[in-house]
């Protein structure tokens, strides 16, 4: 039986491509989503993958959500804990509700996410955990103090998990993702992204696909004693 892969916000964007890739590589993948039902039909539509919606920032939902998925398919193996929001301002007029925003879904989120999976990867004594960074979390970003927080949270808490889950066979991973050609990329400023992809020595935004393609390597057999790493992909913009 193929094992079940997780992909939070895993029906636009990087997390479409993670659940694709995953798809391909054979796993019965489960896509989450927030509030677009539009795009998750037509993900379902173009993909056969199921999708569920539930809000990564509410720990109840996560965890109802995450039975739901467990009842319909099976354990969770593998879990990809991608879903993630931008609220950007400078951090002189950073809003409180901006912060909280961002934190409860990048960090908290993350938690809520794999919370509920954890005690079945222990028992079973086999788990995949990646986490969605960002090279924001590793070089920090102007007018993303909220983002770049969560980024590198996410990097500590694998590190951390990896210690505590590799004696069950569970590994814990981060990717850190460079500027890549989402709807999130796209809402920054025509002009501030022109001089963004100046900085970047590829000359280019990455493509989902080429996250994808980390993710699914993490997530296979093969990188069994690879633990608490994380694989940047940002086109050499920065060695984090
Ligand atoms: N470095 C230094 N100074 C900067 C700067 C930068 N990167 N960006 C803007 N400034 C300066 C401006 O030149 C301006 O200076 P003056 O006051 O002297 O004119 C000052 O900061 C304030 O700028 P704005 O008035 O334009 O600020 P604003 O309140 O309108 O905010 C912004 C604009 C939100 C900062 C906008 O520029 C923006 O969206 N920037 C992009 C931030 C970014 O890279 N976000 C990444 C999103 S994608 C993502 O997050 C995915 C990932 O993981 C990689
Ligand atoms: P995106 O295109 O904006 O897609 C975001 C996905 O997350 C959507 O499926 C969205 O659901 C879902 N989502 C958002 N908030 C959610 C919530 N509260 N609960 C459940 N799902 C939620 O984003 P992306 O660019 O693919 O980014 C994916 C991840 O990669 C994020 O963590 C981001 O920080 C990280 N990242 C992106 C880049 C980049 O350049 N794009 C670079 C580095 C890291 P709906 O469709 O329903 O809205």
């Amino acid at each position: 039986m193929s094992r079940v892969a997780l992909v939070t916000g895993g029906t636009r964007g990087i997390g479409e491509a993670i659940s694709k890739a995953l798809k391909e590589a054979g796993y019965t993948v489960a896509a989450t989503y927030a509030g677009n039902d539009e795009k998750a039909k037509a993900f379902t539509d173009a993909t056969g993958i199921r999708t569920y919606k539930w809000n990564v920032a509410d720990y109840g939902e996560s965890k109802a959500g995450i039975e739901k998925v467990e009842a319909d398919l099976g354990p969770i193996e593998i879990v990809v804990a991608n879903a993630g929001i931008t609220r950007d301002a400078p951090f002189h007029k950073m809003t409180p509700d901006q912060w909280k925003e961002v934190i409860d879904t990048n960090l908290t989120g993350v938690f809520n996410t794999i919370h509920p999976v954890w005690p079945g990867m222990r028992e079973r004594k086999f788990g995949r955990v990646i986490v969605i960074s960002s090279v924001n979390g590793q070089k920090g970003q102007f007018a993303q103090t909220n983002y770049a927080a969560t980024k590198a949270g996410d990097i500590g808490i694998v590190r951390s998990l990896a210690q505590e889950g590799a004696r069950n066979n569970i590994t814990a991973n981060a990717v850190c993702p460079g500027y890549i050609a989402t709807e999130m990329v796209m809402a920054v400023p025509e002009k501030v992204r022109e001089s963004i992809i100046a900085q970047i020595p590829a000359g280019r935004l990455g493509e989902p696909e080429e996250i994808a393609r980390c993710v699914a390597f993490l997530a296979s057999d093969d990188a069994g004693f690879i633990n608490g790493s994380t694989i940047s992909a940002n086109g050499a913009q920065f060695f984090g």
